[in-house]
């Protein structure tokens, strides 16, 4: 069987549980004597990105040094998918090569083309629609917080872009409150709320749309936002900043949270955006640990993909 993480969506709740309790042991163990010895020597990963990064590059390359394999970075200059050559021919060659392929990239669906014609497994590193290793980190930055996560309140404020997208998938596949505030017309795809409700009924987590940012926030736990401008959508900076204006999240909004709330956001942030200096820098951020924890994630994640023997679970997507 060929196993990708493409997005959250065909994970169980088994899945996701079990790469957050793979991460927490990944997270103690780092700098410590039981550090595991290096279940990927031997092994390559490549990570093609075509928009810039610097969390998801360097954690997965850190993550991959640190379990024995090697990482070969392939800049936006140097592969040119489906330009210089088609993304079949690419993925085909390229998985003759390595072990598994990291992929940053525009349309999701050149990411499922490419995984359909790859022999190793492929992760989504970003794509216009996902970003399921950061869902699944700001996830595992709830439950450190807060122990169980199921039934907890979360408020994405904001666009409904991808991180939104894996956001809604991680928190609903394990029983969390939430609540989702946009402009009209901004809000996350309809099928990926329409399947996020399925796992709700099974997990006993809601969902919740709505457009005013201050009935979202009430008395939540964790507050979600990020940037209005996504890559690739520069050209709209401006249209976006106004449309979004009266979403950003500052000390006010914060204030009609619980009061042990926390921030969360992927970064990079546009400060005085959609998020205030206040507030990244604030008490209730915990921004900096949230990018900390995708290193552990993505261990769990490469474990679970690369070496599923010694994994409690299997991905499929
Ligand atoms: N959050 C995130 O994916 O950051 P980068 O764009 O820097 O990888
Ligand atoms: N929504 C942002 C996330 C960056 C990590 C983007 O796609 O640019």
């Amino acid at each position: 069987m060929l196993h990708h993480l493409l997005s959250l969506e065909t994970l169980t709740t088994g899945d996701v549980s079990s790469l957050l309790s793979q991460a927490q042991t990944m997270k103690r163990q780092r700098g410590t004597s039981s550090r595991s010895t290096a279940p990927l020597a031997g092994q390559t990963i490549a990570l093609l990105f075509e928009k810039p990064s610097l969390r998801t590059r360097v954690s997965f390359e850190v993550a991959a040094l640190e379990l024995g394999a090697q990482s070969l970075y392939l800049s936006p200059q140097e592969v040119g998918l489906g330009k210089r050559e088609s993304v079949g021919d690419v993925a085909r060659v390229l998985s003759t090569y390595v072990h598994a392929v990291v992929i940053r990239t525009f349309s999701h669906s050149i990411l499922e083309e490419f995984a359909s014609q790859s022999q190793v497994p492929v992760i989504n590193g970003l794509t216009d629609a996902h970003h399921p290793c950061q869902g699944l980190t700001d996830v595992f930055t709830i439950a450190e917080e807060f122990g169980d996560v199921a039934g907890r309140t979360l408020a994405y404020v904001g666009d409904g872009n991808n991180c939104a997208h894996s956001l809604l998938q991680a928190a609903l596949k394990m029983g969390m409150h939430v609540r989702i505030a946009t402009p009209p017309g901004y809000g996350p795809d309809p099928m990926v709320v329409a399947r996020a409700q399925r796992d709700a009924m099974l997990t006993g987590g809601s969902i919740t749309l709505l457009h005013d940012p201050f009935d979202a926030v009430r008395g939540v736990d964790a507050i979600y936002t990020d940037v209005w401008t996504s890559m690739g959508q520069e050209a709209e900076a401006e249209q976006r900043r106004a449309i979004f204006a009266a979403y950003q999240v500052n000390a006010a909004l914060v204030h009609n949270a619980a009061p042990d709330s926390i921030v969360l956001h992927p970064l990079p942030a546009h400060r005085g955006e959609e998020i205030t200096d206040e507030v990244l820098d604030g008490s209730h951020s915990r921004v900096v640990r949230e990018a900390e924890n995708r290193l552990h994630v993505q261990k769990a994640i490469l474990r679970t993909l690369l070496v599923p023997a010694e994994s409690l679970a299997v991905l499929t997507a």
